[in-house]
């Protein structure tokens, strides 16, 4: 496979930032675009040139000129779109959440590995060059043994405010849009917690407005986990071990040309730089599946499906605590 032919399966805001940093991934074009109105998938097309305009997601999956498809609904379609692409034999880089629950990942990958079709969830962080620089540090034991994080993802969405995020039927609330990613930067660091305690505020519509969580392990690790809808929290985090601590500054998820390291307290502070290319960050992930697809895998060596079951675990462990629920828990 020389080139990669990409679809774009839902034509909102994230479709756009990937889109655009398509154009930045040697061997990759955006050969189809699909909305759930031919309109707005043209609307997209002119912004994104793409070969093949389609009004329906079905008709997506069905065009032979499409090799793999980024899914960019909401949380809660996710599941039933993942395994509409996967059931066509389409590979798929699917957005963060991965599904709204543990059950609906867990068919998600059973489908990608019984039909052999390359399935990734689109955890875009764990591509960037100051996580990688990250492991790095940890690997080389920089860091002594690692004792505690705290993790923050705050703030108050701004006009026009995306519905999504305060409704329960498409998977709302702060822990599956942001609090992701505090959860997956301290399970790749510390692994599946032996114990979760959580707490939440719910909005009025009975999202999770804010939550907080402490994951707690049997060598004395403890990790501090804060995501809000409304306040303006850091979006910072801090990895300290029994010899330093790593500072990832504002935004920690996203690209950043520095990172920070404390031998002592304040005033060691060491910046450590990190090649950053332009764009917005998403063209990692993108190239990333493109090596995936050429090599004939199914499955990412660096976020595998178990890291995603993984995750999904772990937010259920969380709600569960918390108290935030999804009608889709009940099947
Ligand atoms: N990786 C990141 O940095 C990042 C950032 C933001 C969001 N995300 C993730 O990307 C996903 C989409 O977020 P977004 O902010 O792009 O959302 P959005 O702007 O609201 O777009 C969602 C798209 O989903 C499609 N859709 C299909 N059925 C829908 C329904 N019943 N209700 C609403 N939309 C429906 C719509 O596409 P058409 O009408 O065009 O078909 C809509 O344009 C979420 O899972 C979110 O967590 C990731």
């Amino acid at each position: 496979m020389e080139t990669i032919r990409w679809g774009i399966l839902g034509c909102g805001r994230i479709a756009r930032k990937f889109a655009s940093d398509l154009t930045l991934v040697e061997g990759a074009i955006l050969s189809a675009v699909a909305a759930r109105r031919t309109d707005d998938a043209r609307a997209f097309a002119k912004e994104f040139p793409a070969q093949h305009v389609h009004g329906s997601y079905e008709e997506l999956v069905s065009n032979p000129d499409v090799d793999v498809i980024y899914i960019a609904t909401p949380h809660a379609l996710h599941h039933e779109h993942t395994l509409l692409c996967l059931n066509h034999q389409k590979a798929v880089l699917c957005e963060k959440a991965f599904a709204l629950n543990l059950r609906q990942a867990k068919e998600m990958v059973a489908v990608s590995r019984n039909r052999k079709v390359f399935l990734m969830e689109a955890l875009w962080s764990k591509f960037l060059p100051q996580y990688q620089k990250l492991q790095e540090l940890i690997a080389d034991s920089e860091l002594g043994e690692i004792q505690s994080i705290l993790v923050n993802f705050g703030f108050i969405p701004q006009p026009p405010v995306p519905a999504r995020l305060y409704d329960p039927a498409l998977g709302g609330g702060s822990l599956l849009d942001i609090g992701i990613y505090n959860v997956f930067l301290v399970l790749s660091i510390l692994g599946r917690p032996d114990t979760i305690e959580a707490s939440m505020t719910a909005s009025p519509e009975g999202v999770d407005i804010q939550c907080a969580s402490l994951f707690k392990y049997k060598n004395g690790a403890l990790a501090q986990l804060f995501s809000s809808l409304s306040s303006n929290l850091g979006t910072d985090a801090d990895i300290s071990g029994t010899k330093s601590r790593v500072r990832l500054t504002a935004r920690f998820y996203a690209p950043s040309a520095t990172i920070e390291l404390y031998a002592g307290r304040e005033d060691s502070r060491e910046i450590i730089p990190v090649f950053k290319e332009g764009g917005s960050g998403y063209q990692y992930e993108a190239r990333h599946v493109g090596e995936c697809l050429r090599k004939g895998l199914i499955e990412s060596p660096v976020m595998s499906h178990n890291d995603s079951l993984l995750i999904m675990e772990t937010m259920d462990r969380i709600r569960s605590a918390a108290g935030i629920h999804y009608s889709a828990d009940r099947f």
